[in-house]
């Protein structure tokens, strides 16, 4: 990233930077509420967690998302999100739980320390929620290792909200959780790792699972070149029984049945910037094959910039979401914010039960047509090159040239800051360039939908229109 503004924070910027953004947590439940203090936004700045950043072009941040920094999910005791999280906890019991005090990290601790590439597309402004171009929301958890492994802890499991620009769906919504584990070892305790597997494999044979591994190490998913292979191997091992042990803990209830049919769990050689070799886990789930997480051994870049050159280990990034909703049968991701008691008073702390279903209120859905701008470029790939320091468009990401690109996380963006949690969805239904003019048309359709009450049409109207002249003003584009 090129020229940044120094942000105008009410505390020092030293204190936001060095001073740790994250401390151990207690368990005792009810202190991990109210952390945050709320969240304000002017038109020349955003006040979070007490300090003031200023906005510049980057600022992309709608305040229906603003408002969602002080739920903490994660940390209501009975929430399925938070059973989940305690699960994790109880089963890697010796690791210290984390829960980092604000989400708001500087854009070098989400992607650069990890070695994101400068035109990596998460960088784009229509993928992320930036304060400005120094400080965003975290896009994941891993955003906080650098400043973890630097307290010179060796186990720990962190949890928090995280924030991507998304569509909107029953499965898809811009703030989620995840949990980040890690377990890194003194290079001179490596020699351990051989009687810890064993013990481990021990433990893995009482299981009823199957795990399909046939990844291998190879060029394209290689050991580090400073690593002794042997070292790396049992490294491997540890995180891959950790995880399969996990796995079994959070999934194999039917499996352990009498006479049932194993778990099945599947790796799969995957690519993070900031560990090799690196995995995808899946597990097999409701005749699917469900990914659970990534993880991998923990580049030692990372760790020589915290500090802690003389250890190596590995770590994994859990989506709670997606967990949560195969785990609990939760059909619908929005349920998991609603206020609604016939949803939080279902669960217990500890438990993992199934749903039960109450009625929902009616949908009403509304169309809506537009041409695009003319002679646009919709490739979300260029914007994240903007987005990463490359060329902007002129006007800076805010500029006039943003006006006129169409993405539709920014039209989604748009839809979901006017109509809040009352949107269940929006469709593409059709699109079509008229042959004469070769101008560009799409038609989505919005559904309305309220979790706690009925809708009336003129409410549903007026958002509509609300939609429509924010879109026109916005976007540059022509309603048909
Ligand atoms: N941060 C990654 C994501 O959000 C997940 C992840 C992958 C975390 C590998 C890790 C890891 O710690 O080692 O997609």
């Amino acid at each position: 990233m090129t020229s940044r503004l120094a942000p105008r924070l009410l505390a020092s910027a030293s204190q936001l930077l060095s001073c740790s953004n994250i401390r151990p947590v207690p368990l005792i439940r009810h202190q991990y509420r109210n952390r945050y203090q709320s969240t304000v936004s002017t038109p020349d700045s955003y006040k979070i967690n007490g300090l003031t950043y200023p906005k510049d072009t980057y600022s992309n941040i709608p305040s229906s998302i603003l408002d969602k920094l002080d739920r903490n999910l994660h940390l209501l005791p009975s929430h399925p999100i938070s059973i989940l999280r305690q699960i994790v906890e109880d089963h890697f019991a010796s690791y210290t739980p984390l829960v980092p005090s604000s989400a708001v990290v500087s854009v070098h601790q989400n992607f650069d320390e990890l070695g994101f590439p400068p035109d990596h597309p998460g960088r784009s402004l229509t993928d992320s929620y930036y304060i400005n171009n120094e400080y965003m929301l975290r896009t994941h958890t891993s955003a906080h290792e650098v400043e973890s492994y630097k307290k010179g802890l060796d186990k720990w499991l962190l949890s928090a909200d995280v924030y991507r620009r998304d569509e909107i769906d029953s499965s898809h919504y811009p703030v989620f959780h995840q949990m980040e584990g890690t377990h890194i070892w003194q290079n001179d305790d490596l020699h351990t790792l051989p009687a810890l597997n064993a013990e481990l494999e021990e433990r893995l044979k009482e299981c009823n699972i199957l795990i399909e591994d046939e990844t291998t190490i190879s060029p394209s998913n290689p050991y580090q070149p400073h690593h002794d292979p042997i070292h790396a191997e049992q490294i491997t091992k540890h995180l891959k029984h950790s995880l399969n042990s996990l796995i079994f803990r959070l999934f194999g209830h039917h499996a352990s049945k009498a006479g049932a049919e194993p778990l099945r769990v599947r790796w799969i050689e995957a690519y993070f910037p900031f560990t090799t070799p690196s995995y995808e886990v899946e597990v097999y789930w409701n005749g699917q094959w469900l990914e659970l997480l990534g993880c991998g051994v923990v580049m030692q870049k990372t760790l020589d910039l915290s500090g802690v050159s003389n250890k190596s280990g590995w770590a994994f990034g859990l989506g709670l979401e997606r967990l949560s909703m195969v785990l609990f049968s939760i059909p619908d991701i929005r349920l998991f914010w609603t206020s609604d008691p016939r949803f939080s008073t279902q669960f217990k702390q500890g438990e993992i039960s199934t749903f039960q279903p109450y009625s929902k209120y009616p949908p009403c859905y509304k169309d809506m047509s537009f041409w695009l701008p003319t002679s646009v470029d919709t490739s979300a790939k260029e914007h994240g090159a903007a987005a990463a320091g490359g060329k902007l468009p002129p006007g800076g990401p805010g500029g006039e040239g943003r006006k006129k690109t169409f993405h539709e996380n920014d039209y989604c963006e748009i839809v979901r800051d006017v109509a809040g949690d009352l949107i269940e969805s929006v469709t593409l239904i059709d699109e079509f360039t008229h042959p004469k003019t070769n101008r560009k048309s799409k038609c989505y359709r919005l559904n309305y939908r309220h979790m706690d009450r009925n809708l009336s049409n003129e409410e549903v109207n007026e958002l509509q229109e609300q939609v429509q002249k924010r879109v026109v003003q916005e976007m540059g584009i022509e309603m048909r």
